[in-house]
């Protein structure tokens, strides 16, 4: 597979062909994703809670979103890498917008950014395209409004919600957007904005007819607690794997099995006779 780029992408969703994305925050699990051949990965500010353990995603800031992107970026060679801008670092201004996106690009070397909001974001989203840096926008349940929203709740439920949905949509596409992000959307609705839209949908727990999917790569592969929201499908129990890992490596060093002189680093070099005089001195 060569390297994924917004041309490549917009190619795939022109051919019909399904891209698929997913959330990543560390180099190791970077190399894993891009070995895996998907197209893109988000480093969403969801990292506040996989990475940082808040509640929500308020807290994360903009440093921190640099940090965990650019180990990302370090870590793929085909994989297009989105990087989430975080609660309250574009809604003050266009002018905000665009230093704190142009800063995620420099900083992480990522080939674009992410932000949530329909028509209230188009000024941003403009300041940010007419720069020449790739926006991802993100409508239906946006978390960073989930206050707003009293929790996180599907959106696009009833006439006037979903008439809501589809004109930021199309607002966030007439602002400069290459693809945008539809959340806990009903299927219906996001296979019409699907169609009615010429840029990218990602749907997550927004049904099938999305030109793209993502998932949170912890809920996907079964890392994340007992929680697991009603739209993921968890494709493995790599948590379960690594707790039995780490409870044998546990009894190992504990019963004295681990290590053994297979995995010593350094071979023996001295002497029997040099170490006897070691004893004798100290
Ligand atoms: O931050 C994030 O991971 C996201 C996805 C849930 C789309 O925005």
């Amino acid at each position: 597979m060569g390297k994924n780029t917004v041309v490549t992408l917009r190619q795939m969703k022109e051919r019909g062909e399904k891209i698929s994305q997913v959330t990543c925050y560390d180099y190791s699990m970077a190399r894993l994703v891009d070995a895996a051949g998907i197209n893109m990965i988000l480093v969403g500010d969801s990292l506040g809670m996989t990475m940082q353990g808040y509640k929500d995603t308020l807290p994360v800031t903009v440093d921190e979103m640099i940090i965990y992107g650019r180990s990302v970026v370090r870590g793929v060679e085909n994989t297009l890498v989105v990087v989430d801008m975080p609660f309250m670092s574009y809604q003050i201004s266009p002018a905000q917008a665009l230093e704190n996106a142009g800063r995620i690009m420099k900083e992480t070397g990522c080939s674009a950014i992410k932000l949530e909001g329909g028509k209230t974001v188009d000024p941003a989203i403009k300041a940010i395209t007419d720069a020449g840096i790739p926006v991802v926008g993100h409508v239906g349940m946006t978390p960073q409004s989930a206050n707003a929203f009293g929790g996180f709740k599907v959106q696009g439920k009833g006439e006037e919600n979903a008439r809501r949905v589809l004109e930021d949509a199309l607002a966030v596409q007439e602002a400069g957007a290459f693809a945008v992000t539809l959340e806990c959307v009903p299927p219906r609705l996001a296979a019409l904005i699907t169609k009615k839209l010429d840029i990218i949908t990602i749907g997550i727990g927004a049904g099938s007819c999305c030109d793209a999917q993502v998932l949170v790569c912890q809920d996907l592969l079964g890392m994340f607690g007992s929680f697991v929201p009603k739209f993921v499908k968890q494709y493995a129990q790599i948590g379960d794997q690594i707790t039995e890992a780490f409870k044998a490596y546990d009894r190992e060093v504990k019963e004295g099995v681990f290590p053994t002189e297979a995995q010593s680093f350094v071979k023996s070099d001295s002497s029997e006779e040099f170490l006897a005089q070691l004893d004798r001195e100290y």
